[in-house]
């Protein structure tokens, strides 16, 4: 609460999680960081996606996904009408896990266990702050740890899963793009039209669950004012269909 009893907006109180996430020092990740990639694009929107962790460009620049995998997602989102900065983009693991090898850059790895388990309170922290509608998860390890069970992207996506802790948000896993630019030719185009497919249909059910009621609150207080505006703010982002 502000002094005049105003609440937080939401971009103040993302910032003030940002800031904190800065001086992260809760695994080993921090020790070899350039710095820490936290999420960005609009705090506002129904419509957030989580990926796994930073690349060699994002520990370079702070920001997520603007290395090769990135170009890629920001062209998938560009064909479904959505620009990059109209959304949330964030990772479930904040700093860039890498092996240090002969080269000066070091080689990405996946994150370990507990690097994902120490960052989680980040990640948990954004989504109690920005209460998207529809949650997209990039890649297994972000849709395992939305969704708390162990999940097979190429299997599972497409579908929209509600039985989660982040309730009421409806959660779609899409393939990463990374994955899909270690694929060639027809295969390539297929797996790039799938992940066309999926954020199109993020995009339909973010619109059709802005026009929805909100859930009834388990108990007063009615919602708050701004709680209630946001939403609303952003569905000509999302299309009338
Ligand atoms: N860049 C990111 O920010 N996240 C990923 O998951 C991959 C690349």
């Amino acid at each position: 609460m502000l002094a005049s009893d105003e609440p937080m907006s939401v971009e103040a109180a993302i910032e003030d999680v940002r800031r904190a996430a800065m001086g992260c020092l809760g695994c080993k990740l921090h020790a070899l960081r350039t710095q820490v990639v936290f999420g960005v694009g609009n705090p506002r929107s129904p419509l957030v996606l989580v990926g796994q962790s930073p690349g060699e460009q994002e520990d370079q620049t702070g920001l997520p996904f603007v290395g090769p995998a990135g170009q890629l997602l920001g062209e998938c989102l560009g064909k479904v009408g959505i620009r990059r900065e109209q959304v949330w983009i964030t990772n479930i693991v904040k700093c860039r896990p890498f092996e240090r090898t002969s080269s000066a850059r070091g080689k990405n790895r996946d994150p370990e266990p507990d690097e994902v388990e120490a960052c989680q309170a980040w990640i948990e922290a954004e989504l109690a702050l920005l209460r998207p509608k529809v949650i997209v998860c990039i890649g297994a390890p972000s849709a395992q740890l939305i969704l708390g069970r162990r999940v097979s992207v190429t299997k599972d996506r497409g579908r929209f899963y509600t039985d989660h802790r982040f309730r009421p948000a409806q959660v779609l896993a899409v393939l990463h793009p990374a994955y899909i630019l270690r694929h060639h030719g027809e295969e390539l185009e297929a797996l790039r039209q799938q992940l066309v497919d999926d954020l199109e249909s993020a995009r339909r059910t973010t619109a059709r669950l802005l026009k929805e009621p909100a859930p009834t609150p388990p108990a007063p207080p009615a919602p708050e004012p701004e709680a209630e505006a946001a939403p609303r703010e952003q569905m000509s982002l999302f299309g009338d269909d």
